[in-house]
């Protein structure tokens, strides 16, 4: 399985983000370094964006085909990393790139930026890009800041926050606008994780036997919380997976649309939508739903890009990405076919314990093919 940052099971304390009711709140940022970003510090972690093929075409492609928009300008890289976005911004032409890293990795983004003979025109700023000021506003902002199903890590607030202090009225954001889709699909996975459950629950009830008989202790009263627990691991964690396209079988839908140049943070803390999927293969299971994004590079409408970019993370047989997709399995999977409508009542939020892993509530109704409605199926997931 590929990896993204951690977001670990850090519990709210006191610095400033927000979390899933949708009040401002307060995160520690101790425990948020420990648990998050203490991932990016390692060059190993780096290394894996870095070879995401699909990932850095789509970024590479985005400044070298629209270098009008960095040809003599101000640029803010915001999460610099390794500082590889900082550095093609500076090859595009850019006059003067400030590039923001809040780990250590910023040391090694600056001897990159310096072996490269880039360090008149790129500053490496170590620390949080809400802590950090600049001298100037500047012309773009770009940023590598989707986690898992675009939302997961929480860390647009962080761009957010950088456009709102530093951009130029009239400045561009890389990417531009983001979408977060759902699709039904079909998939293994629902049986074996299945599988997998039934076989914690049966080892659990030869251990109960076991401490019984030997330890004389009646273990059974705490069947339902095991269970419960094992449940909540096996069958309501969202999984990540690259779907091959024909696992999809039904219409993928949109379930949010972001402009980056004028979303809020209270834009994103929940995401709601109710979405309608027709199913497009004949009598196949339906045996949850997929997620995954997209970003565009498309400039501002004043000022637009001459070459449109778009970096998908779609189910693809080529062209996967260390996002994958994430997986929500039913249990058990329903039979579906060609033509049976489904209505899927989705809301993500965040998780009150952790501002940087989501909680999902996905409700979905069939409508066959005699136009009868099927009762709804309410589930709750947890992308962590
Ligand atoms: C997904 S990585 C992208 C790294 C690099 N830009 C690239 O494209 O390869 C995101 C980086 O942003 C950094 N980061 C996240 N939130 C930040 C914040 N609030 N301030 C500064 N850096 C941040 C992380 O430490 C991490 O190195």
């Amino acid at each position: 399985m590929s990896r993204r940052a951690n977001g670990g099971t850090t519990t709210a304390g006191g610095g400033s983000t927000s979390t899933g009711n949708g009040t401002a709140t307060t995160v520690d940022k101790g425990v948020d370094f420990a648990n998050y970003f203490c991932t990016y510090a390692f060059l190993y972690h780096q290394k894996e964006m870095l070879s995401d093929r699909v990932r850095m075409d789509a970024y590479y492609n985005s400044v070298f085909s629209n270098k009008h928009h960095f040809v003599g300008k101000t640029v803010l890289d915001v999460g610099t990393g390794s500082g590889i976005l900082a550095i093609w911004s500076a090859q595009a032409g850019a006059k003067k790139v400030y590039a923001v890293e809040a780990t250590k990795m910023a040391e090694h983004a600056r001897e990159l930026v310096k072996a490269n003979n880039l360090q008149d025109v790129v500053e490496v700023i170590e620390g949080s890009i809400e802590d950090i000021t600049l001298p100037e506003k500047v012309d773009v902002i770009i940023s590598e800041w989707m986690g898992y199903f675009l939302l997961r890590e929480s860390m647009f607030d962080s761009v957010i926050c950088a456009r709102d202090r530093w951009l130029k009225p009239t400045g561009v954001m890389y990417p531009s606008h983001a979408r977060m889709w759902l699709a039904p699909i079909r998939s293994g996975l629902a049986d074996h994780k299945m599988s997998d459950y039934e076989g914690c629950m049966d080892d659990w009830h030869g251990f109960v036997t076991e401490t019984k008989s030997y330890y004389g202790v009646d273990m059974s009263v705490l069947t339902k919380p095991f269970s419960e627990e094992q449940k909540k691991y096996y069958l309501q964690n969202s999984l990540w997976n690259n779907l091959h396209p024909n696992q999809v079988v039904g219409t993928p839908a949109i379930l949010k649309e972001i402009d980056c140049l004028t979303v809020t943070v209270e834009d994103i803390l929940k995401v709601e939508a109710t979405v309608s999927s027709t199913i497009i293969k004949e009598d196949t299971r339906l045996c949850g739903f997929g997620g995954w994004f997209d970003v565009h590079f498309k400039g501002r409408n004043e000022n637009p890009a001459e070459c449109e970019v778009e970096l998908t993370t779609a189910p693809s047989v080529d062209d996967g990405t260390h996002w994958g997709q994430q997986v929500f399995l039913l249990h058990p999977p329903v039979r579906v076919t060609e033509g049976n409508e489904i209505l899927v009542n989705f809301s993500m939020s965040r998780s009150e314990e952790n501002h940087r892993l989501m909680n999902v509530d996905l409700a979905y109704e069939i409508k066959v093919s005699s136009g009868k409605m099927l009762p709804p199926v309410r589930n709750k997931f947890y992308i962590e």
